[in-house]
Protein backbone atom coordinates (compact mmCIF):
# COMPACT_ATOMS: atom_id res chain seq x y z
CA UNK A 1 0.00 0.00 0.00
CA UNK A 2 2.94 2.50 1.14
CA UNK A 3 4.31 1.99 -2.63
CA UNK A 4 1.47 2.98 -4.26
CA UNK A 5 1.13 6.29 -2.46
CA UNK A 6 2.92 8.24 -4.67
CA UNK A 7 1.12 6.82 -7.86
CA UNK A 8 -2.47 7.46 -5.94
CA UNK A 9 -1.72 10.85 -5.58
CA UNK A 10 -0.48 11.26 -8.97
CA UNK A 11 -3.91 10.33 -10.46
CA UNK A 12 -5.43 12.84 -7.72
CA UNK A 13 -3.53 15.56 -9.32
CA UNK A 14 -4.36 14.76 -12.67
CA UNK A 15 -7.51 14.25 -12.06
CA UNK A 16 -8.65 17.19 -9.78
CA UNK A 17 -8.49 19.63 -12.44
CA UNK A 18 -6.62 22.08 -13.43
CA UNK A 19 -5.02 25.43 -11.43
CA UNK A 20 -5.38 28.89 -13.09
CA UNK A 21 -1.47 30.28 -12.83
CA UNK A 22 -0.43 32.71 -10.72
CA UNK A 23 0.33 36.12 -12.53
CA UNK A 24 4.07 36.43 -12.82
CA UNK A 25 6.39 38.55 -14.74
CA UNK A 26 6.50 36.42 -17.94
CA UNK A 27 2.49 35.68 -18.04
CA UNK A 28 2.50 39.65 -17.98
CA UNK A 29 4.87 39.78 -20.56
CA UNK A 30 3.36 37.07 -22.67
CA UNK A 31 -0.11 38.45 -22.47
CA UNK A 32 1.14 42.31 -23.54
CA UNK A 33 3.41 40.75 -26.29
CA UNK A 34 -0.61 39.85 -27.75
CA UNK A 35 -2.13 42.50 -26.40
CA UNK A 36 0.25 45.75 -26.09
CA UNK A 37 -0.48 47.63 -22.75
CA UNK A 38 -1.49 44.75 -20.57
CA UNK A 39 -1.03 45.09 -17.44
CA UNK A 40 -0.35 43.24 -14.32
CA UNK A 41 -3.53 44.59 -12.50
CA UNK A 42 -5.83 43.85 -15.25
CA UNK A 43 -4.67 40.30 -15.62
CA UNK A 44 -4.97 39.71 -11.55
CA UNK A 45 -8.39 41.08 -12.16
CA UNK A 46 -8.71 38.42 -14.60
CA UNK A 47 -7.53 35.80 -12.55
CA UNK A 48 -9.94 36.29 -9.96
CA UNK A 49 -12.91 36.80 -11.88
CA UNK A 50 -11.97 33.49 -13.93
CA UNK A 51 -12.20 31.65 -10.70
CA UNK A 52 -15.44 33.23 -9.67
CA UNK A 53 -17.73 34.61 -12.56
CA UNK A 54 -16.53 31.49 -14.67
CA UNK A 55 -17.01 29.06 -12.11
CA UNK A 56 -21.13 29.72 -11.30
CA UNK A 57 -21.85 26.77 -13.85
CA UNK A 58 -18.45 24.45 -14.26
CA UNK A 59 -14.91 24.00 -12.64
CA UNK A 60 -12.17 26.17 -14.30
CA UNK A 61 -11.23 25.00 -17.95
CA UNK A 62 -7.52 24.42 -19.02
CA UNK A 63 -6.98 27.09 -21.58
CA UNK A 64 -4.42 25.17 -23.05
CA UNK A 65 -7.36 22.38 -24.42
CA UNK A 66 -8.05 25.42 -26.80
CA UNK A 67 -6.45 26.54 -30.02
CA UNK A 68 -6.47 30.47 -29.95
CA UNK A 69 -9.09 31.34 -31.98
CA UNK A 70 -11.62 28.34 -29.98
CA UNK A 71 -10.65 30.10 -26.99
CA UNK A 72 -11.91 33.10 -28.16
CA UNK A 73 -14.82 31.63 -29.76
CA UNK A 74 -15.84 30.23 -26.45
CA UNK A 75 -15.22 33.56 -24.27
CA UNK A 76 -17.91 35.49 -26.63
CA UNK A 77 -20.34 33.09 -25.30
CA UNK A 78 -19.38 32.11 -21.87
CA UNK A 79 -18.22 36.20 -21.11
CA UNK A 80 -22.56 36.86 -21.96
CA UNK A 81 -23.21 33.82 -19.86
CA UNK A 82 -21.05 35.44 -17.08
CA UNK A 83 -22.33 38.58 -17.00
CA UNK A 84 -19.16 40.15 -17.93
CA UNK A 85 -19.00 43.85 -19.78
CA UNK A 86 -16.76 44.25 -22.17
CA UNK A 87 -14.01 45.47 -20.29
CA UNK A 88 -14.09 42.20 -18.55
CA UNK A 89 -14.11 40.31 -20.74
CA UNK A 90 -11.26 41.49 -23.03
CA UNK A 91 -8.89 41.29 -19.54
CA UNK A 92 -10.21 37.71 -19.42
CA UNK A 93 -10.08 36.45 -22.87
CA UNK A 94 -5.69 38.10 -22.77
CA UNK A 95 -5.47 35.96 -19.16
CA UNK A 96 -6.42 33.18 -20.31
CA UNK A 97 -4.70 33.20 -23.66
CA UNK A 98 -1.04 34.09 -21.90
CA UNK A 99 -2.57 31.56 -19.59
CA UNK A 100 -2.22 28.95 -22.81
CA UNK A 101 1.11 26.89 -23.23
CA UNK A 102 0.87 25.49 -26.24
C1 LIG B 1 -24.34 30.46 -16.76
C2 LIG B 1 -23.46 29.30 -16.77
C3 LIG B 1 -22.02 29.47 -17.28
C4 LIG B 1 -21.11 30.45 -16.93
C5 LIG B 1 -21.27 31.59 -15.95
C6 LIG B 1 -19.91 30.15 -17.69
N1 LIG B 1 -20.08 29.02 -18.45
FE1 LIG B 1 -18.66 28.13 -19.63
N2 LIG B 1 -20.03 26.70 -20.16
C7 LIG B 1 -21.32 26.59 -19.68
C8 LIG B 1 -21.96 25.41 -20.23
C9 LIG B 1 -23.38 24.93 -19.93
C10 LIG B 1 -21.00 24.80 -21.07
C11 LIG B 1 -21.18 23.48 -21.82
C12 LIG B 1 -21.06 23.48 -23.28
C13 LIG B 1 -21.73 24.63 -23.98
O1 LIG B 1 -22.89 24.97 -23.70
O2 LIG B 1 -21.03 25.21 -24.83
C14 LIG B 1 -19.80 25.66 -21.02
C15 LIG B 1 -18.63 25.41 -21.71
C16 LIG B 1 -17.46 26.15 -21.63
C17 LIG B 1 -16.26 25.91 -22.38
C18 LIG B 1 -16.07 24.81 -23.40
C19 LIG B 1 -15.93 23.51 -22.72
C20 LIG B 1 -15.72 22.38 -23.66
O3 LIG B 1 -14.59 21.89 -23.72
O4 LIG B 1 -16.71 21.96 -24.32
C21 LIG B 1 -15.33 26.86 -22.01
C22 LIG B 1 -13.89 27.01 -22.50
C23 LIG B 1 -15.98 27.70 -21.03
N3 LIG B 1 -17.28 27.25 -20.81
C24 LIG B 1 -15.37 28.77 -20.42
C25 LIG B 1 -16.03 29.69 -19.60
C26 LIG B 1 -15.46 30.93 -19.13
C27 LIG B 1 -14.06 31.41 -19.44
C28 LIG B 1 -16.41 31.54 -18.37
C29 LIG B 1 -16.33 32.91 -17.71
C30 LIG B 1 -16.15 34.05 -18.60
C31 LIG B 1 -17.59 30.66 -18.35
N4 LIG B 1 -17.31 29.56 -19.11
C32 LIG B 1 -18.75 30.93 -17.65
C33 LIG B 1 -21.93 27.44 -18.79
C34 LIG B 1 -21.36 28.58 -18.22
Amino acid sequence: MRRMLPVITMLLLAGCGYAPPEVDAALVARAAAASPGTTQAQLEQARATYLTACTACHAVRDPSRYSAKELDDYLAIMGLRAHLDAANQESVRRYLQAARTK
